[in-house]
């Protein structure tokens, strides 16, 4: 499992098709989701490029960023992670209140035009908990930790003296801010030492808080609003996201320990998830898209594993979405330590790893390397007789692996996120026979890295032939004036 210390593995080698060999090929093909056909097996899967207003309103630069991907026309693009509350969440699209819907719209519109009509455009909708930034430790005992008999009793034990019992809360808080972290372990519960160390993070277990025990009443109605808005902006159809570190992934995870019925069992798991699919389903209807991406694994301690995930991808069948997207890890249980003043992000550690793989995860490197998961759970939906589409991604990024993971039935569509960021144009290229000209990403995750920072998305290879200190004239260029917005345009 993936230390980032690991020597690179070379990219794969790429033999690019002829433009006859192209149409041959079964990434070329058309294939259905539900109630849409899409004209070819080839998908750009979410990513969030941290581009909206403050207040999640889609902006210009959605627009040029999501037209761009257009231009290069895949068969479907993943429009980012988008709110379904209507919460402060930073520079992320939401879909929580009509008035996104004219943005939303004009999305749409941007990227049917843009790709003239080829290329589908779905949009990720999402729940998530609260996640606090790590506080100074002065901060944290002064302003978040709930003071405790329990709190009394560790410190008499932990100093061998009888005096906290009685000692005002004030001082109590003021010497636990200046002590030492051998202190804090001794007197802290586990949870308050994550808190201090991590920052406070909200989890579905917290049933004390009526909020998260309310969840799954709920949920349901604020996936089926934002479906039905999404219907409403002309987005042909939704992509749940039940993966990685977010509140629906954490229901179905091995983790979520609920007693309410929301928990516990693989059945009590996998409830609120279906709850959700129905409500949607009897919002939006039956001829709309609605589909879903989910963990094929968790790889964090005691999470969930391939066989949680063929057992949830029967009953997500049986429940009637229109295509299965298959995503890894990218958890917050293992996610490194943040620096203090910011906010733990669940892509740093092992699982976090997993799910956008880099050239040093391991010796078998990122190419192709959550295809395993996609292929057990297509194979056993096929084999209850369902014949929706699975979609793989992870370091997929020549057009050899692609048609190899088709022809092999491990899954039915191509989704490349990072090698699409590099280069918009590289299904384009490759279907017109001019693969030699991909720009191919050398997936090292400097992307990934803006992202952490919440910094505004872009390549590194955009950036090789861009004269920051003479930019050319209208290029859009980031909030640090370093980098480019957009990648270079190509002449197909
Ligand atoms: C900058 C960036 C933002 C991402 N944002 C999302 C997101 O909003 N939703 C999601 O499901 N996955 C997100 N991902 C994960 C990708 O969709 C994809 O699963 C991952 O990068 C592995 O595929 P790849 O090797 O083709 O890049 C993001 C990835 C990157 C690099
Ligand atoms: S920044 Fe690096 S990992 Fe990200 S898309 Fe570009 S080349 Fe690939």
């Amino acid at each position: 499992m993936g230390a980032r210390s690991t020597p690179p593995v070379p990219l794969p080698e790429a033999r690019w098709p002829s433009e006859a060999e192209a149409a041959a090929a079964k990434l070329f093909q058309p294939v259905r989701l539900g109630p849409i056909e899409v004209q070819e097996r080839t998908w750009v899967p979410a990513m969030v490029p941290w581009r909206a207003t403050e207040d999640g309103t889609v902006t210009t630069e959605n627009l040029d960023w999501y037209g761009r991907f257009a231009a290069g026309r895949p068969g479907v693009i993943v429009a980012e992670a988008t709110g379904i509350r209507d919460i402060a969440s930073g520079p992320l699209m939401r879909i929580s209140h009509e008035r996104f819907l004219p943005g939303l719209t004009e999305l749409v519109q941007r990227v049917h035009d843009e790709s003239e009509g080829r290329t589908r455009l779905l949009i990720q909708i999402i729940d998530f908990l609260t996640v606090r930034r790590r506080p100074e430790p002065a901060t944290f005992f002064q302003r978040y930790l709930q003071v405790s008999d329990a709190h009394r009793a560790a410190l008499k034990a932990h100093t061998t003296d009888d005096r906290w019992d009685d000692v005002p809360e004030d001082v109590l808080r003021a010497f636990l801010a200046g002590a030492d972290p051998e202190t804090w372990q001794a007197v802290l519960s586990a949870r308050e030492l994550r808190d201090l160390e991590y920052g406070y993070r909200e989890e579905v277990n917290d049933t004390h808080l009526p909020h998260v025990a309310e969840l799954p009443q709920i949920l349901p109605g604020l996936f089926g609003d934002a479906a039905e808005r999404a219907r409403e902006a002309g987005f042909d159809g939704v992509e749940l996201h039940f993966a990685h570190a977010y509140t629906m992934a954490s229901f179905l995870s091995r983790t979520n320990n609920r007693t309410d019925g929301y928990g516990g069992t693989r059945e009590g798991r996998v409830r609120l998830a279906l709850e959700v699919i129905d409500a949607v389903r009897t919002r939006v209807g039956d001829d709309y898209c609605v589909g879903l991406r989910y963990l094929g694994d968790e790889v964090i301690e005691g999470g969930s594993r391939v066989e949680d995930a063929v057992a949830y991808g029967l009953d997500f069948a049986n429940a009637g979405v229109d295509f299965l997207s298959v995503s890894k890890g990218g958890k917050f249980d293992d996610a490194k330590q943040p620096r203090v003043g910011h906010a733990v992000y669940p892509y740093t550690g092992p699982s976090g790893h997993e799910c956008m793989p880099t050239v040093r995860i391991d010796e078998d490197g990122p190419f192709g390397r959550n295809v395993p998961l996609a292929a057990a759970i297509r194979s056993a939906i096929r084999e209850a007789g369902h014949e929706i589409p699975v979609v793989t991604s992870g370091g997929i990024c020549t057009f050899e692996q692609a048609e190899a993971v088709l022809q092999n039935g491990e899954a039915d569509i191509i989704g490349s996120a990072r090698q699409s960021l590099a280069d918009p144009d590289w299904f384009r290229k490759m279907r017109l026979g001019r693969g030699d000209e991909v720009r191919r990403c050398v997936f090292t995750n400097y992307c990934e890295g803006l992202d952490q920072m919440h910094k505004q998305v872009t390549c590194k290879l955009w950036d090789k032939e861009f004269d920051r200190n003479n930019p050319e004239p209208g290029l859009p260029i980031s909030h640090d004036g370093k980098r480019r917005l957009l990648p270079p345009a190509w002449q197909p």
